[in-house]
């Protein structure tokens, strides 16, 4: 099966510190590269509820309650991009599924991105990022977060961006 999503050739999936596998850069990755885009399913928030048991964390969310996903067990690992979560990422989104890296990369480097730019629930996850920068709890509103909004400027999903102009006071 043709795998769903895209990785650069300049990445390679292999075993992380963080957690699992994880994506690497195994060549000089420059800044606003192309890295991966996430592939799969368009879903919404009750058919991730109902596969998740199933899959395990394989989406991206794409906004407020729409996903993109495998549906299937045969379709899982070619979707995944595996990029693991930072609190200091060095790939950030380009639009809602394309992830660009946010300076130039060496060879060696895991690739990560930070969950603040993609996601928007209640969730709440303790950090194995071990960044020295880390927020030791990440939650699924860190989006919110002024610090993380100047330092991630466009390389938050589309849909993120667009709540941040509207709750913007108005000028
Ligand atoms: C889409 S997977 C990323 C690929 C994953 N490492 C693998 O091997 O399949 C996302 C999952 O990785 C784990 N993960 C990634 N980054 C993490 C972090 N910084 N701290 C704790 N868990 C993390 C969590 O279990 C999360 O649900
Ligand atoms: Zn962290």
């Amino acid at each position: 099966m043709r795998p769903l999503s895209y990785l650069s050739p300049a990445t390679a999936v292999k075993e992380s510190a963080i957690h699992g596998r994880g994506l690497f850069a195994i060549s000089a990755i420059t800044a606003g590269e192309i890295v991966a885009i996430k592939g799969g399913r368009i879903i919404s928030r009750e058919v991730l509820k109902e596969l998740q048991p199933l899959l395990g964390p394989a989406e991206i969310q794409i906004d407020d309650n729409l996903f993109i996903s495998p549906v299937t067990l045969e379709e899982r690992e070619g979707s995944m991009i595996f990029s693991n979560h930072s609190c200091d990422p060095n790939i950030g989104l380009r639009g809602e599924i394309t992830f660009v890296a946010m300076r130039d990369v060496a060879a060696g480097e895991e690739l990560t991105h930070d969950w603040a730019m993609t996601d928007d629930d209640d969730s709440s996850t303790e950090c194995r990022c071990a960044a020295a920068n880390c927020r030791g709890v990440i939650t699924g509103k860190d989006w919110q977060r002024p610090e993380l909004q100047a330092r991630y400027g466009n390389f938050f999903s589309a849909y993120l961006l667009e709540k941040m102009q509207r709750m913007k006071p108005e000028q």
